[in-house]
């Protein structure tokens, strides 16, 4: 099932994702795995979670917790999706660092793309990774995840996580592959401003060329895609 669901501002978006995963969590029995990303989206989102108003809604003993991609600077790196994440989330909740499993962004790219692939696969002890909540963004350029344009991470059909260079940014990331994000349960897209427009009327709308709009790829198997967007970054297409 795709669910397109239109809000009306930055806050609405944070809020309303919020709930989502306070239901999820309610409605999942033993433990819950959820993949976070990077970006300024998230981080309203995080930043409404750690609020006691919503964090006390969660039995966080059952959820752990997981990034689809990371930047390889070292965890305490301003640039550090995991260290986004500690500020603004972390530190307010009661997670015991067993369930926290991030990307190891000051290692080798590849090395530590393998070493989160093994941790996945022991995770899930299964040749599934069925997170039960995928959080992503969609950037200027259409990318999600690290999944950038016109770059060999965009074809893989085996690997889980692999290195990939970003060129606009010139810099390495450490991303989930397609496959996995297909295989999980729930997938939301998190999208806001009018930056995002037309750039997200292509994705939705325009002719599929996932090389140039990686965000294209994302379409789960088995389980359901929510994109959450404000009015400013639907405006192309909401009005047409
Ligand atoms: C990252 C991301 C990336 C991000 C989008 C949207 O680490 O950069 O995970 O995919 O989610 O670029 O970012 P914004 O919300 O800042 O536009």
């Amino acid at each position: 099932m795709t669910e397109v669901k239109v809000v009306a501002d930055l806050d609405q978006i944070a809020k309303t994702a919020a709930e989502y995963i306070i239901e999820q969590v309610r409605k999942t029995d033993n433990r819950f795995s959820i993949a976070l990303s990077g970006g300024s989206t998230p981080k309203s989102l995080f930043q409404v979670l750690a609020k006691p108003a919503y964090r006390d809604r969660i039995d966080w003993s059952k959820v752990h917790v997981f990034w689809g991609d990371e930047r390889c600077v070292p965890p305490d790196d301003p640039d550090s999706n995991y260290h986004m994440t500690r500020e603004t989330l972390l530190d307010h909740i009661p997670l015991l660092p067993d369930q926290i499993h991030r990307i190891r962004g000051e290692a080798d790219p590849a090395d530590a793309a393998a070493e989160y692939e093994k941790l996945l696969k022991t995770f899930f002890a299964t040749n599934e990774p069925r997170f039960d909540v995928i959080l992503l963004g969609m950037g200027d350029d259409g990318h999600t995840a690290s999944l950038t344009p016109n770059t060999p991470a965009l074809n893989e059909t085996e690997r889980w996580v692999v290195p990939t260079y970003y060129e606009a940014k010139q810099n390495w990331r450490v991303t989930f592959t397609a496959p996995v994000i297909n295989a999980a349960a729930n997938v939301v897209f998190l999208v806001s401003g009018s930056g995002k427009a037309e750039r997200l009327r292509q994705v939705l709308l325009g002719p599929y060329q996932p090389h140039q709009l990686p965000s294209q790829l994302v379409k789960p198997t088995n389980g359901n895609l929510i994109w959450l967007v404000d009015q400013a970054a639907a405006a192309q297409w909401q009005h047409n």
